[in-house]
């Protein structure tokens, strides 16, 4: 009897053991989609910036700020494009998709005015930032690598998001309906580049 209690409490140790190890392992099925999505959107991100720049031109007052947050999108791209092959993660199918959309909204938004374009940025950024606050909470001790970057890239994306602010993004003719059909846009494609 004593025998029989000794082997089960053995037993629940282990268990708790193997539910602890399994804790602070990421799901690879999370990290793909994590990776898989953060690529599409960084994607995004440069080609909504470089239809903004071939709107408003790469030398003028608009245009180098915005080259500023191109170039710290160029960063976020090639960090990871450098983690879908670390990783061996699949990229979206859509990439063709968001090439095209990301270049008409930011050329669109362009030349609808500079607060139009700063008001897309509010839009996007806001949207981009959440995600990746989220996302931090479901990378486990495993990725602290990948939750680092994430965390970086969060706080650039807000920082462009202040400066949308800054440029009086809000005074942009329909401001309110347009930063919410851009960010229900950008929802769905959160969405859709997880799986797809
Ligand atoms: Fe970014
Ligand atoms: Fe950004």
């Amino acid at each position: 009897m004593a025998l029989k209690k000794k082997k089960t409490k053995k037993k629940s140790i282990a268990k708790k053991k193997i539910a602890k190890k399994s804790k602070s392992t990421t799901d690879k099925t999370i990290l793909d989609e994590i990776i898989r999505v953060d690529h599409a959107g960084e994607y995004g991100a440069t080609r909504i910036y470089d239809g903004q720049i071939a709107v408003f031109g790469k030398d003028s007052k608009i245009g180098k700020t915005i080259q500023h947050m191109a170039d710290q999108e160029q960063e976020h791209i090639e960090k990871f494009n450098e983690l879908l092959i670390e990783k061996r993660v699949r990229p979206t199918a859509l990439l063709p998709l968001w090439n095209i959309a990301g270049f008409a909204l930011g050329a669109g938004t362009a030349l609808m005015g500079e607060k139009a374009a700063m008001a897309c940025t509010v839009a996007v950024e806001k949207v981009i930032g959440e995600h990746y606050r989220e996302q931090q909470d479901l990378l486990e001790d495993d990725e602290k690598e990948l939750k680092k970057t994430i965390a970086k890239f969060e706080k650039d994306e807000l920082e462009h998001h202040d400066i949308g602010l800054e440029h009086d993004a809000e005074n942009a003719p329909g401001y309110k309906v347009m930063t919410k059909v851009i960010e229900i846009g950008c929802k769905a494609a959160i969405a859709i580049s997880k799986k797809i």
